[in-house]
């Protein structure tokens, strides 16, 4: 018998356990342990009726991600899937946790579904580049319809039971904690009503019901918007609809022969690299489960601004309470209103209930007083970029917080060693590095000083986990992991500018590539005046900053979005960025002023100077240990600047492309465009002449 599936009887049911920690995948050992049990409940003549149950904290969670990418051992999922559903004996699957991919397809194979409460089911294939494999496509229509499976097929989304009950995906919803219990009643249940063996196959209604329907093509015209580039989703679609045009076995058929063309697929590789990534990048270089965490159960933000304000939302979602501090009544205020707006318009579009709106607000307390925080296990400073403002922000705190409260800088660029210096304890000092807006975006890039302890590390990670962030801890330099990529991209794009492309073709470059936005639509979201203040004062300060055309439109108080003009123009109420020959206009004569010639530029030129210069500032990044593994720096954009996950983040996707491809692009634009972002990294260097890639970091 099986050591992670079991059988056993308990009065006239036959209970098959699967007990595969963490999750109980649907390894090759679960596979053929399922047909195993299946076997002897079916041989079991006192058994009337069987239930599949799991052990440990979740039902079935999917096939077992680990085992793609080799040979399919026998037995497949979807024969497991086949068999279940074919048993003569009633079959009743008991679901807690998550039922989710091939866990859910299994369940959709039994006769009957039982969930607790506190359950969810889903079928997240999309997200790993791939579609339901074992029937799921073809199951999951016959019981919600077109409408509500297409909607769980191409997002992922997980549905809580109750929800599942009202879809028609369960048959019951159970109030209590014990699976196994739940699982028993129902079974009984069948046994003692004589409830038939029911076959979702054999169900037809709601087929009948959406046969013809235009709901394909709406969904697909969608995705066209919300999923450009992305290969799965759209096959998704086309096997629920084989699910109306085909009889049962062909619908199978034709499921099989699409998942096949998304496991083959590279977008496949890609998502599985950053779902795997997103898991490593939690487990830190020198740090172990036994490292002390400290709790964090009260938290103070210095600053109700934009960051300020996302930031102590974070907390008050998940119940821990929050001081802001403010230097004066007025911003305060407005920063508390724009919390409650943000929380309004979230309860308005459904997201929470108003209760929830109302218990959040009374977790978040304005305060004027630094000395409010003196119990606080956690500060955030979260003002604008000043090392002198921060140094004394946190002398301050230093002198008020009681021992063992971590103080964090939001800082995005600044020295974390510098601004802990003003304390007696930068052990204690570190950086949490939230990204705008930060009660939306997932990544928390935290900084280590040279000094800060592992405790605080370990606490930091934590306290990411705790409020449902994605945490990667970086090293201390100028701009960290991500802003220090970022800014060698945008040297390369202005450049790009200045030599003769055109603002949009660089940006469509970009968003070709992946990215939500491109650089120049992102000057605009954050403002053209920010960089020109910085390059003003540094002017000031008698650096030489070389004039930009972008010096130009701040100049002319076209801002970005916010004035409805910069690099683009915009419509009133509209994000979309609009070309504006106006601009174009304004380069031109900037390109005549500096004596530059302009010259026709390439896609594939402007994909390599923004793509290659941020891989090798990522070489020189790992080099200089500020990252661990090149899976961090992937983590660092996929979450926190929308790198598409389909292509596994940078570093993976730089793999892909060959790093000596990549290196000889690095060394011929080291010698044509010169600049320090162009000399080779000697960690790439090495990588080629080694031929290793550095997803082997
Ligand atoms: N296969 C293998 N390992 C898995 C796994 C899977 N399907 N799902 C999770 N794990 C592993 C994780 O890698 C992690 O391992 P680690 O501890 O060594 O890092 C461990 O289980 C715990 O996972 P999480 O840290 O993610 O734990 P959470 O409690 O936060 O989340 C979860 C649990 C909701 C189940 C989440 O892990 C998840 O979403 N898993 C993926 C589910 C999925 O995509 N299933 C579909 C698979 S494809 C499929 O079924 C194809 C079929 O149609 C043929």
């Amino acid at each position: 018998m099986s050591e992670v599936v079991t059988y056993s009887r308990e009065g006239n049911i036959g209970v098959i356990t699967v007990d595969y920690p963490p999750v109980n995948a649907l390894s090759h050992a679960v596979r053929s342990g399922l047909i195993a049990a299946l076997e002897q409940g079916q041989k079991d003549s006192d058994a009337k009726a069987l239930l599949l149950v799991c052990a440990g904290r979740t039902f079935i969670a999917g096939a077992d991600i680990r085992e793609f990418g080799k040979p399919m051992q026998e037995p497949g999922l979807a024969s497991v899937v086949e068999r279940y559903e074919n048993s003569g004996k009633p079959l009743v699957a008991a679901v807690h946790g998550t039922a989710l991919g091939g866990g859910l397809e299994t369940a959709l194979g039994c006769h009957y579904r039982v969930a607790l409460s506190s359950a969810k089911v889903g079928l997240p294939e999309v997200k790993l580049g791939l579609l339901p494999g074992a029937g799921g496509t073809q199951r999951l229509p016959r019981l919600a319809g077109a409408q509500k499976a297409l909607e769980m097929i191409t997002t992922g989304q997980f549905v809580p039971a109750k929800d599942a009950l009202g879809f028609g995906i369960v048959d019951a919803v159970d109030e209590g904690k014990d699976v196994k219990a739940a699982g028993m009643t129902f079974a009984q249940k069948v046994v003692d009503e004589g409830m038939p063996v029911r076959r979702v196959r054999d169900l037809t209604d709601k087929i009948a019901a959406d046969k013809g329907r235009d709901v394909f093509e709406q969904f697909r015209a969608s995705l066209k918007k919300t999923a450009h580039g992305q290969f799965s989703p759209f096959k998704c679609v086309d096997a629920v609809e084989a699910a109306f045009n085909l009889p049962f076995p062909e619908g199978l058929k034709r499921e099989r022969e699409l998942f096949v063309e998304c496991m083959n697929s590279p977008q496949r590789a890609g998502q599985i690299h950053s779902f795997f990534a997103e898991r490593e990048a939690s487990k830190v270089k020198g740090l172990s489960k036994d490292t002390p965490v400290r709790d964090v159960n009260s938290v103070g933000i210095i600053g109700a601004g934009t960051m300020g304000g996302g930031i102590a939302m974070n907390f008050a979602n998940v119940g821990i309470p929050v001081t802001i501090v403010e230097m004066k009544q007025e911003a305060l205020d407005k920063g508390l209103g724009i919390i409650r707006k943000n929380y309004e318009n979230s309860a308005k579009k459904g997201r929470i209930t108003q209760k929830q709106m109302d218990d959040r607000m009374a977790l978040i307390t304005g305060s004027l007083d630094y000395d409010d925080f003196k119990d606080v296990d956690l500060v955030i400073e979260a003002v604008f970029e000043n090392m002198a403002v921060k140094k004394e922000i946190f002398a301050k705190l230093d002198s008020i917080c009681k021992p063992g409260a971590i103080l964090a800088s939001n800082t995005s660029t600044l020295d974390i060693d510098e601004i802990a210096s003003t304390t007696q304890r930068p052990e204690d000092v570190v950086g949490m590095h939230f990204f705008s807006p930060a009660n939306v975006m997932r990544l928390l890039e935290n900084v280590r000083g040279s000094k800060t302890s592992d405790e605080v590390k370990a606490t930091v990670m934590a306290v990411a986990k705790k409020i449902k962030k994605v945490g990667v801890l970086v090293g201390n330099c100028h701009g960290f992991v991500g802003n220090r990529m970022l800014h060698k991209r945008g040297i390369e794009a202005m450049a790009l500018v200045d030599e003769g492309a055109k603002p949009q073709q660089v940006d469509k470059v970009l968003t070709d590539l992946g990215y939500p936005m491109g650089q120049f639509a992102m000057s605009d979201l954050a403002g053209i005046d920010v960089g020109y203040r910085i390059s003003e004062e540094l002017r000031n300060a008698g650096e030489n900053v070389p004039p930009s055309w972008m010096d130009k439109l701040a100049e002319q108080g076209r801002l970005g979005q916010k004035t409805m003009a910069g690099v683009y123009k915009y419509e009133e109420g509209s994000r979309n960025p609009i070309p504006d020959p106006e601009v174009e206009r304004i380069i031109e004569d900037f390109r005549k002023e500096q004596g530059i010639a302009s010259r026709e530029i390439t896609d594939q030129e402007i994909l390599e100077r923004c793509m290659y210069v941020m891989v090798n500032e990522a070489a020189k990044i790992l080099e200089e240990g500020i990252a661990d593994r090149a899976l961090d720096i992937d983590v660092v954009w996929i979450y926190g600047y929308g790198f598409p996950a389909y292509r596994g983040g940078p570093m993976f996707w730089a793999d892909q492309i060959g790093l000596d491809v990549i290196l000889a692009a690095v060394e011929k634009y080291h010698a044509s465009v010169g600049g320090e972002q162009w000399k080779p990294a000697s960690l790439l260097k090495q990588l080629v002449a080694d031929g290793r890639k550095l997803g082997d970091l």
